[in-house]
């Protein structure tokens, strides 16, 4: 009797949702070039060889596929390359659905170079990163040169202006800051249409392994001085840094939270442009946005929409949570994950009596970073610093402090620069993270 999975996986060559961009006829001739040159038995073994060290990486990546069957899906493809990669009536990027034995997966098609691998399962933990508002946003594996990146994905009706609205400023802002090192790592975006006419948008994205939430709940869990001084204020500067450019180039965030901050290696960036705007376009609407713990006194009390001093508010409550032990006084009664019996409205009031019994308190100003803290949760915006001016007193604040002296491997004593030191420092600290993770 023969075995169910013996049989190669199908794949449907008719596409369950493809781009709205027309492949170029240029880009399928090249293509099939490519294709027509790999007859010989030569470049079949190479193939088979390059084939073989994919699978190996995909493992290492811990793509959730049995090696058996990636063989058998690698198969599959490379019958049907021309049909899968380069047919002249499917428009590029498109999704294929794949008929593996236990579990149904997606190939998205870049190009005969880029597939990735997609499994579109809201309920599995290893592949699905986030259920939002918004997005979903899943873990993927491109095939052909192995590599996890983050793929969201956000269904954006046709008629329904809000969501038309921050699809668009996801694509305009995550563009724009594309080259600079602050933000998420675009590598491409398109929508995809699917037979109903419904639109998609696709983001994809470098994959990071930690998020600022995670690592602030995990420095908290431990209950450890994990951080020292220096390194919270390199990680302070490496918060406030990107949120000065942002400004700079007249850009409001208006949903500054850990969970929108990215993190790997040393690199911190921001992602979630949806609420972003241009202040200095007249279009603007000033509109009350953001996530309720995070979000400025004239924002909940609805007196002022989103400005540049509400984002150093949200951004002053992140440091709060970087430097404090303990949580802002009313972080937790607007936390919306918390269940009460108290309405969000009475929630909300008590809040903005915390806030004011905090602002009445003033600190020293000997304490530099207990006073920058008290004026980036100014409840007059007008007394708030600006994003530049908090990214240079938290510089002075580092330049303050006493320097060490660091041998380097042979042992020998060097005075390396301190910024470098404590890079590596944030480095070692965020890897011990991700490994928990995993
Ligand atoms: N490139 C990425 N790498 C790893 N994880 C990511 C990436 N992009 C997003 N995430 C994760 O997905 C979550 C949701 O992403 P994002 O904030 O863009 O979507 P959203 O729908 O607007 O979410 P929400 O409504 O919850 O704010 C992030 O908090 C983060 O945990
Ligand atoms: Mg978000």
């Amino acid at each position: 009797m023969a075995i169910q999975s013996c049989h190669p996986p199908s794949i449907d060559i008719m596409p369950v949702k493809q781009s709205c961009r027309k492949i170029t006829k240029w880009e399928i001739e090249k293509t099939q070039k490519a294709i027509q040159g790999l007859n010989s038995k030569d470049k079949i073994e190479r193939r088979l060889i390059r084939r073989e060290d994919r699978i190996h990486k995909l493992q290492l990546l811990k793509a959730p596929i049995a090696v058996s069957e990636l063989r058998r899906l690698f198969n599959t493809i490379s019958i049907d390359k021309k049909k899968l990669c380069c047919n002249p009536d499917v428009q590029y990027p498109a999704i294929f659905r794949v008929n593996l034995t236990k579990k149904k997966c997606f190939l998205e098609v870049h190009s005969p170079k880029q597939i990735l691998l997609i499994f579109f399962n809201k309920d599995d933990h290893h592949t699905c990163i986030s259920i939002g508002a918004f997005k979903r946003v899943y873990k993927v594996w491109e095939i052909m040169q192995p590599q996890i990146m983050a793929y969201a994905t956000a269904k954006v009706p046709e008629g329904n202006k809000w969501k038309i609205e921050t699809a668009g400023n996801e694509d305009k802002y995550l563009n724009l800051f594309n080259r600079s090192t602050f933000t998420v790592r675009l590598y491409a975006n398109h929508y995809h249409i699917n037979g109903n006419n419904n639109r998609w948008q696709v983001l994809l994205m470098k994959y990071y392994s930690l998020t600022l939430f995670d690592f602030l709940n995990k420095i908290r869990e431990k209950k450890m001085n994990l951080l020292s001084d220096d390194v919270k204020l390199v990680l302070a500067l490496k918060i406030m840094e990107p949120i000065a450019y942002f400004h700079k180039k007249s850009v409001v965030h208006r949903d500054i939270k850990p969970e929108n901050i990215l993190m790997e290696g040393s690199d911190l960036v921001y992602t979630d442009f949806g609420f972003a705007a241009d202040m200095d376009d007249p279009k603007t609407t000033r509109l009350f946005l953001g996530t309720l713990s995070f979000m400025s006194y004239e924002v909940l009390l609805r007196k002022y929409g989103n400005t540049f001093a509400s984002d150093i508010w949200s951004a002053g409550c992140i440091l709060w949570l970087l430097f404090s032990d303990e949580e802002y006084p009313w972080y937790e009664l607007l936390d919306e994950d918390d269940s009460d019996t108290l309405s969000t409205k009475e929630r909300i009031q008590l809040a903005l009596d915390k806030m004011l019994e905090f602002h009445e308190n003033i600190p020293s100003k000997v304490k530099k970073l207990q006073f920058l803290l008290w004026e980036m949760l100014h409840l007059n915006l007008n007394y708030r610093p600006t994003a530049q001016e908090v990214v240079d007193r938290l510089n002075q604040m580092l330049s303050d402090l006493p320097k060490e002296d660091t041998y380097d491997l042979s042992g020998e004593l060097k005075l390396k620069s301190q910024t470098e030191t404590l890079l590596q420092k944030v480095k070692n600290i965020f890897s011990l993270f991700v490994y928990e993770n995993e």
